[in-house]
């Protein structure tokens, strides 16, 4: 029987998951593949460390050992990173061998390089796990919906987010302490400010819309804010509005541009998305042909991504067995304008602290006025003698026109504070 044999990059919480799972598998590969997939080697940064399961003969810390090993036909990248990670795919694929990774941070700035050479070499790179964890989503838009003109792209798309708010939600935890059980349960990125501060999201969102849409968004294309100025009482809020707060990531395709961002988003507790909880990511999808489409499953963590990774090996395997690597590479054949994000419309909330006398109010909603934002609610239900807390939900409004109408708010002498700024789904 043909054995086909992969080179490891990284055993980490994905890199470990991955090895097992090929080991789980093994007695299926023949019936199913025709082969039998072996992890040959396994390239690790500190290769002195004790690895539970791993036999030391297979690691190794130079990854020349793995590019230039004319045994490996296949790769896998699940060491994260920019550099050595670019440079080793890239000599991989030069060398022949298909390629499979996880990194988003990479493929998000660099992918239609990656993508280019892939094709160039004939030679698959596939990245099922870079968006949304074990959830198949790149497939789906790449292959099942390739025949729908899709117009959205939206949902949760962070685990260790997702996570921290609903603890912070449902059992009022504090932020450090959710983020810290976040990381021992696997889910956080090596650095977590990438989670914290929506920057994962917002790679994962860029190449979701470049695939979605045919045409390249980049990381630096996606607005992007995080959850760390989300407090207890934004939460408390929230509740009272039969709402929860959410990190969504939000791509469309319009007449004049792709819109593409991640922000904490107010959402009504009756949308399908409130519901998804814990590390769980969910991808809503709307084409012209299959109209709305959601997927669902866990977003991150050691054995749901290294389903991904492993799905992406098999089908490796599967055209290596057909002879046939290289059949869908980049599919971004369009050249869309990205909308400068201030001419991008949304409603918000707006919770401050103001003087707590006679006009105020009115004064606030004659500067909304004057910068055309309609106001469509109005809360104040905590007051002393010197303060107010105000709470206004606008309607949808230009995030520039917006944007203007806090700098005038902050510069008035009756406003103490602009606590929270968030924006609502409606
Ligand atoms: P991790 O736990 O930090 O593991 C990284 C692994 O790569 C470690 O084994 C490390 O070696 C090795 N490594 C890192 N830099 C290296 C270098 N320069 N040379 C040699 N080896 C190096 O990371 P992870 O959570 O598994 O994530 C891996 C990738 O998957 C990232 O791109 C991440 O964004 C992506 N991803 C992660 C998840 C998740 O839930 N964790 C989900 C989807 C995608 P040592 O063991 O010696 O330190
Ligand atoms: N850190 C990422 C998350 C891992 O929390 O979703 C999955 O990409």
């Amino acid at each position: 029987m043909n054995n086909i044999k992969i080179g490891l990059l990284g055993l980490g919480t994905v890199g470990t998951g991955v090895y097992k799972l090929i080991g789980m598998r093994s007695d299926i590969m023949e019936k199913t593949i025709g082969a039998q997939i072996e992890v040959k080697r396994i390239l690790v940064h500190n290769i002195n460390k004790k690895r539970e399961g791993i036999d030391p003969a297979l690691l190794t810390d130079n990854w020349r050992e793995i590019v230039e090993d004319e045994e490996i036909q296949i790769v896998v990248e699940v060491m994260g990173g920019m550099e050595p990670a670019k440079t080793v795919i890239m000599e991989a694929l030069r060398a022949g061998k298909n390629v499979v990774s996880a990194n988003k941070d990479l493929i998000a700035e660099e992918g239609r390089e990656l993508l280019d050479t892939a094709q160039e070499e004939g030679r698959d790179f596939l990245f099922e796990a870079a968006v949304a964890g074990g959830i198949p989503i790149i497939r789906p838009l790449k292959q099942c919906l390739a025949g729908n003109d899709i117009d959205t792209v939206m949902g949760i798309v962070n685990g260790t987010t997702n996570y921290i708010l609903t603890k912070m939600f449902e059992d009022g935890m504090d932020f450090e302490d959710a983020l810290k059980k976040a990381q021992e349960l696997g889910y956080a990125e090596a650095d977590p400010t990438a989670d914290i501060e929506g920057l994962d999201a917002a790679r994962k969102v860029a190449i979701m819309a470049s695939i979605a849409f045919h045409s390249r968004v980049v990381f630096s294309d996606v607005y992007t804010q995080g959850i760390t100025k989300i407090t207890a009482r934004d939460i408390a809020y929230a509740k009272e509005f039969d709402s929860v707060i959410k990190l969504l990531g939000v791509a469309k395709n319009t007449e004049d541009g792709i819109e593409a961002g991640v922000y904490p988003m107010m959402l009504h507790k009756d949308h399908p998305l409130a519901s998804v909880r814990d590390s769980f990511n969910a991808v809503f999808i709307h084409g012209d042909a299959v109209d709305d489409a959601m997927f669902y499953g866990r977003g991150a963590g050691e054995m749901p991504t290294a389903s991904a990774v492993v799905g992406d090996v098999i089908d490796v395997a599967r055209d290596l067995q057909h002879g046939c690597t290289g059949r869908i590479s980049c599919t971004c054949y369009k050249e869309l304008p990205v909308k400068a994000w201030g001419e991008v419309k949304n409603a918000f909330f707006i919770r401050m602290q103001v003087r707590n006398q006679p006009g105020v109010l009115a004064a606030i909603a004659k500067v909304f006025g004057e910068h055309k934002v309609s106001i469509a609610r109005v809360v104040q239900e905590h007051t002393n003698p010197d303060a107010a807390e105000l709470v206004i939900v606008t309607e949808k409004v230009k995030e520039k026109y917006m944007e203007n109408a806090l700098d005038k708010l902050k510069s008035m002498d009756s406003i103490y504070e602009i606590s929270s700024v968030i924006r609502e789904y409606v």
